[in-house]
């Protein structure tokens, strides 16, 4: 537990108290590096910002594990709060009483490179998180900036905890963590988007149409945009647009654009 009251769940692989990325059998990114007689001392902060529905989770997860760093969800804390306001039935206009929440529940974060567990005062809502509704009601916790303050001091400790993270959100390059290795900003088209969120909505077992799904984007789209804006009106981010990638393409362009900056780091 560390002092912002999350939980953070050390991946074992992520660094030694050296803060060197421990050398593990594998084909990882960095393995591949220290093989070469690297080693990465400072830890890595990789951001990936964008619209849902972009692929950001995804390609956050798997260029996670394939760097065998933590991934930390950050969206997963927006939403765990209006969860826990939406059990108390609490009114989604008032931003008082939403804060209130926010300040009040014990929210625990177990962040994997292929996982995030999300409890809230013990109880497990990884899979609850994740409804429709939960997800129309999320912006609204999103937009109060006190629940924003409360949740980006949250970040930068667990950042600084997991040491080397990639995370995803929609202000981790631009405020969470403005001084991140690698900034990614992943775009797509809205109707790729909305097939790509519908298609999962329907595997999770989530009675929902396409049109619901694109609505809710279109809403969602217009207020997230502003976070990561900064990035690209400064040209820091790395923009790729996944609308006609598959993922595999997806990842390698990321991991080789990370192998520039670790090459350039150790060089
Ligand atoms: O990425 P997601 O769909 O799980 O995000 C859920 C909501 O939280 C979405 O409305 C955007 C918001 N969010 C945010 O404002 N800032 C973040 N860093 C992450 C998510």
């Amino acid at each position: 537990m560390n002092r912002a009251g999350i939980q953070v769940h050390r991946y074992e692989a992520a660094r030694d108290n050296t803060g060197a990325v421990p050398v593990k059998g594998g084909k990882s990114l960095m393995d591949h590096r220290l093989e070469a007689g690297a080693t990465l001392r400072a830890a890595m902060i990789v951001t990936i910002d964008g619209p849902a529905g972009s692929g950001k989770s995804t390609a956050a997860r798997k260029v996670a594990a394939r760097l065998e760093i933590a991934y930390l969800d950050t969206g997963a804390m927006y939403r765990a709060i209006a969860h826990a306001a939406e059990s108390r039935g609490t009114d989604f206009e008032d931003g008082d009483a939403l804060a209130a929440i926010a300040r009040s529940i014990k929210l625990e974060l177990d962040c994997g490179p292929t996982f995030t567990r999300v409890r809230v005062d013990g109880h497990d809502i990884s899979e609850a998180i994740r409804t429709m509704s939960v997800s129309a009601k999320t912006p609204f916790v999103a937009r109060e900036p006190a629940i924003r303050a409360l949740l980006v001091a949250r970040q930068r400790v667990m950042g600084r905890e997991l040491g080397s993270c990639i995370t995803d959100g929609r202000d981790q390059g631009s405020v969470v963590f403005p001084d991140a290795d690698v900034k990614f900003v992943l775009e797509a088209s809205l109707q790729t988007r909305a097939h790509r969120r519908h298609r999962e909505m329907i595997a999770d077992g989530e009675d929902v149409s396409v049109e619901e799904v694109l609505e809710n984007l279109q809403t969602r789209d217009n207020v997230d945009a502003k976070q990561w804006e900064p990035l690209l009106a400064s040209g820091q981010a790395v923009v790729i647009d996944t609308s006609k990638m598959a993922i595999g393409e997806v990842i390698a362009h990321m991991v080789s654009v990370i192998s520039t900056v670790v090459d350039g780091r150790s060089a």
